[in-house]
């Protein structure tokens, strides 16, 4: 099962069917679609994205699939660790947020809780994340989370990863860092 997670403001409770009209007030805004598919969508298309993600390629059992955040009872926006085709091992991290809570930690901390979640609880051995080079606020968020640029699969298409390896001596040396 997915469980609910914590960070030191969000919730993140796992997603659902019934989140999906909170998934379609992200997906009008044209800026927050910008990097994405370059346009707004209907409530429709947004029916049809989350029918996949919620589908067979969520790996519930395992506890991988997609969040819907909350700091307090406001919705901020939705985080993923989907399971890639071909790759069992891996998670494909994915965010998008509402615009109005851009800038204040909310896509570093929530994304943060799922990539731990990844490695630590569901035992995955490498994270990866698909970005566009003109996204700055993800790359930026990617970067944060010591995830590297890896690969250019197309022009102006970004490949970021994270091995189970890299992410342990992040956290050692964040724990050292800290004191701890
Ligand atoms: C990408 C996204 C989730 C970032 O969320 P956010 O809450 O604004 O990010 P944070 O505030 O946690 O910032 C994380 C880091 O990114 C940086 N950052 C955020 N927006 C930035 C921007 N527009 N330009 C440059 N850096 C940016 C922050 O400064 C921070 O780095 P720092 O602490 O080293 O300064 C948000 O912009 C979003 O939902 N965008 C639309 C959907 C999208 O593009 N999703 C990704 C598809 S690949």
């Amino acid at each position: 099962m997915r469980p609910t997670l914590f960070g030191p403001r969000l919730r993140l409770a796992p997603a659902t069917l019934e989140h999906i009209k909170l998934f379609a007030e992200l997906n009008c805004d044209p800026d927050v679609m910008r990097h994405v598919t370059g346009r707004s969508s209907s409530l429709t298309d947004v029916e049809e994205e989350w029918a996949g993600r919620l589908g067979p390629r969520t790996d519930e059992s395992r506890g991988l699939g997609y969040w819907a955040g909350y700091s307090g009872t406001r919705f901020i926006g939705w985080w993923g660790l989907g399971v890639p085709a071909g790759e069992p091992d891996a998670g494909e991290l994915g965010f998008r947020l509402k615009q109005e809570h851009w800038r204040r930690g909310f896509g570093f901390e929530g994304a943060r809780c799922v990539v731990d979640h990844g490695f630590s609880t569901v035992g995955v051995r490498r994270i990866w994340a698909g970005t566009v080079a003109s996204n700055a606020a993800s790359r930026a968020t990617l970067t944060k989370l010591a995830l590297r640029c890896i690969d250019e699969p197309a022009p102006g298409v970004l490949t970021y990863a994270i091995t189970f390896e890299e992410w342990r001596s992040a956290m050692l040396e964040e724990r050292k860092l800290s004191g701890g």
